[in-house]
């Protein structure tokens, strides 16, 4: 290429930039600057400073200790290094020293109360969201306090919570936390609002960083990425949460990819994790619809990735999963202008008509689901639930929701369904409303979901439309499903389709598993309490290699999504990226050589462990690099031939 014909197509790519790529929010507006680092004292720039040096080939010649050091090391930052970050961040309450809200259960602080308030509230999930440590899978925080009637830990003990949170306002906040973490050997872990299903917002030993305070939310009427869209946008804050977007966007008339879950984080785990939706059929994955990201990076810098600036970063964070490439502090996505929603809802109970025809009617409707996903671009959430004595079934449809359909049509879709249960002899009379808009069918149709659950381990699978092409691929699917329940599993459907033909993208890292899904379903398997180490790992051992491999084995090449993914996944870097795990693992190194981001099953996570003290899988532990040769460190060798300059 030419001198000449490269100026060309460098001034093109500047007219091509998306003109609002640097609309930052006031809180992003409030930043660190390596000006005034290097006006600091000495001692304390060490503890602030931007972590250039990881890419220089000292950094990783340094002998670093095994694990990240915890607040009973010598190591650990001094109490006076602690009161120096506190001071330094924008508000004099930002610093938190982790108080475990069961703590009002337990020994000195017991607050009778208290303690019953919180035991009343458990399973709502508010109580936790708002809480600045505690997550919505407390399994994985180790359960080390908990009111004593749901599970008795006899101590209130901080267990896998983190040592100290960063109640984050503003960038700067976020920044002097990474930096300080990094600069200190701590671990650093995100919480937004702690739904992840496998703990990964939570840390022994870590210094957390709270971004569920970052609530703006901007309405762009025109937002420019061409060639690709030109149209209206929302630029949402690293806190905002469905509800709050859906609200805002129903306000300018529009709407936008996000979850069924009232309280899900939407721009955090949620979309760099890729993020289903009730419209996901028709604009495919939340992560599709992203234009731009406002980041700081492992090393402290804030940035845009969007299609012309940091593009790796771009195409990594759409479905590469949170935690893993640097701190999101606001995410700009495509709107839509408002339509109509049809949503249809039934149950379908066993002491009314018995298990055969309940089963017989959930096999009519799931054989259906391309049907439903691919011709009829709907989103429906439905329950398989065992009765508690194992000999009942319901089928819940809750609801099948059906974007830009009228009544009409959506019977119309639903008509092969009727006649077969018609055929069966199964009475059926629906719910079906119809709404003008998103918003109130969304408010209306889906539950606040229960939370919380201390005896249960999840995972989840993508079901390709392939095995719904044959009879024989049919029957095979719903015999497992059926096997499933009748082992006394729930199983929680999503019939949907975020294909590449409609709204997907196949150039970002989203699990290319997606596209030929029209099932995403989730199922469980509890253990009774108490039960003891062995037990519970047996109960594990049974459910990730024996439920989730039958799944498995009826999907092959299908995966898992990561959002809602057993904690034990085998070969997780396949199930949750496929063939988009080397590229990924290569950005992660490129941005995080020394891997200062880690979460459980998370991009670039080999070469570390958590060495949980109990033996059971959570984060109760210290972060420790995995013996001999790993991963990670030949991630770091490699980059140490490949420096980055600054
Ligand atoms: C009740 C419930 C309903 C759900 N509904 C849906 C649904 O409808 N569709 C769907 O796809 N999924 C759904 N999920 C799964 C959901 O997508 C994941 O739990 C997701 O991780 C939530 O993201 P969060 O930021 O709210 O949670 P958190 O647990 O706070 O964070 C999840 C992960 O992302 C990281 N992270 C958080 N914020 C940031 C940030 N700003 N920058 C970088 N990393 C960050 C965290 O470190 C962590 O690793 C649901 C889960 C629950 C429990
Ligand atoms: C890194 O370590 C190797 C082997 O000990 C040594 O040869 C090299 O000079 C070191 N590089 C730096 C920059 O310290
Ligand atoms: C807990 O529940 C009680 C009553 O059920 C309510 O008054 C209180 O506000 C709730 N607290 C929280 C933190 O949600
Ligand atoms: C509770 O604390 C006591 C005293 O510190 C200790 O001996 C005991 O092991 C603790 N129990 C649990 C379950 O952690
Ligand atoms: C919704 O339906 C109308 C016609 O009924 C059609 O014109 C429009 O394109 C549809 N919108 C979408 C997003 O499919
Ligand atoms: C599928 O299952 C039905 C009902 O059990 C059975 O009648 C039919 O023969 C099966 N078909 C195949 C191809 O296995
Ligand atoms: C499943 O089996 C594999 C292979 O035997 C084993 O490594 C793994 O630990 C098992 N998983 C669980 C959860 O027991
Ligand atoms: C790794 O090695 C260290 C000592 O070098 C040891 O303390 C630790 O237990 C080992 N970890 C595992 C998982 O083997």
């Amino acid at each position: 290429m030419t001198p000449f014909l490269s100026s060309v197509v460098l001034a093109a790519a500047l007219l091509s930039a998306p003109s609002q790529s640097r609309t930052l929010f006031k809180y992003e507006r409030v930043q660190l600057t390596r000006e005034y680092v290097a006006s600091l004292p000495a001692e304390e720039a060490e503890l602030f400073a931007f972590g250039d040096d990881v890419f220089t080939e000292a950094a990783v010649n340094t002998t670093a200790p095994r694990c990240r050091y915890g607040p009973e090391d010598g190591k650990w930052p001094s109490d006076k290094a602690w009161t120096k970050l506190a001071t330094k961040l924008s508000s004099s309450t930002a610093l938190i020293k982790t108080v475990p809200q069961s703590s009002v259960c337990y020994g000195a602080t017991k607050n009778d109360a208290k303690c019953q308030d919180l035991t009343t509230n458990w399973t709502n999930s508010y109580t936790h969201i708002d809480d600045p440590t505690e997550i919505l899978s407390p399994i994985y925080q180790g359960l080390t306090c908990i009111p004593p009637t749901i599970y008795d830990t006899v101590n209130c003990t901080i267990g896998g919570y983190p040592a100290y949170v960063i109640k984050a306002t503003n960038v700067l906040d976020l920044q002097l936390g990474i930096n300080f973490a990094r600069n200190d050997g701590v671990r650093l872990v995100i919480k937004n609002t702690g739904h992840d299903f496998s703990g990964k917002s939570t840390g022994y030993g870590s210094l957390s960083l709270w971004t569920h305070g970052l609530k703006d939310i901007l309405f762009i009427d025109s937002y420019a990425d061409e060639p690709s869209y030109k149209g209206p946008a929302i630029k949402a804050g690293a806190g905002v949460q469905a509800f709050e977007l859906y609200k805002a966007a129903n306000d300018h008339g529009v709407v936008v990819v996000a979850g069924e879950g009232q309280t899900v984080g939407v721009m955090g785990g949620y979309i760099q994790g890729g993020g289903h939706s009730p419209l996901s059929s028709m604009y495919g994955m939340a992560a599709d619809n992203v234009l731009s990201f406002e980041l700081i990076t492992p090393i402290g810098e804030f940035i845009t990735a969007n299609s012309v600036t940091n593009s790796d970063l771009f195409w990594a964070l759409r479905g590469g999963g949170g935690g893993s490439f640097g701190v999101v502090t606001s995410v700009t996505v495509k709107a839509y202008k408002d339509l109509p929603i049809t949503t249809a809802s039934w149950t379908l109970d066993s002491t009314k008509i018995g298990k055969d025809k309940v089963y017989a009617a959930a096999k009519a409707f799931i054989d259906n689901s391309p049907k439903y996903a691919d011709d009829g671009a709907t989103y429906s959430y439905w329950n398989l639930i065992p009765s508690v004595d194992g000999k009942g079934v319901t089928f819940i449809m809750q609801p099948f929701f059906a974007p830009n359909k009228t009544a009409a049509q959506t019977t119309a879709l639903l008509a092969t369904f009727q006649s077969k249960l018609t055929s069966l002899n199964i009475p059926f009379s629906p719910k079906v409303t119809e709404y003008k808009g998103f918003y109130a069918a969304w408010q209306a149709e889906f539950p606040l979901e229960p939370q919380s659950d201390v005896q249960t381990a999840f995972g989840s699978r993508l079901f390709p439309r392939s095995n719904f092409a044959s009879e024989t691929g049919r029957n095979v699917t719903f015999q497992v499903f059926k096997d499933t329940v009748e082992a006394g599993q729930v199983i929680i459907g999503f019939t949907m389709a975020p294909t590449l033909a409609r709204g997907g993208n196949a150039d970002n890292a989203v699990n290319p598993a997606w596209r030929s899904a029209v099932i995403h379903a989730i199922t469980g398997r509890r253990w009774n309490l108490p039960s003891t180490k062995s037990a519970i790992l047996s109960a594990r051992s049974s459910f990730t290699n024996g439920t989730m491999q039958k799944w498995r084995d009826i999907t092959p090449g299908s995966g898992s999504y990561l959002n809602e993914a057993d904690r034990l996944e085998p070969n997780w870097q396949q199930s949750f990226w496929g063939d988009k795990y080397t590229k990924l693992l290569q950005v992660k190194s490129d941005w995080d050589p020394k891997t200062l981001f880690w979460a459980v099953n998370s991009v670039g996570s080999e070469g570390w462990v958590v060495e949980s003290v109990d033996g059971l899988p959570n984060e109760n532990g210290r972060l420790c690099k995995v013996n001999g040769t790993s991963v990670a460190a030949k991630a770091e060798l490699a980059k140490a031939k490949t420096l980055r300059a600054f």
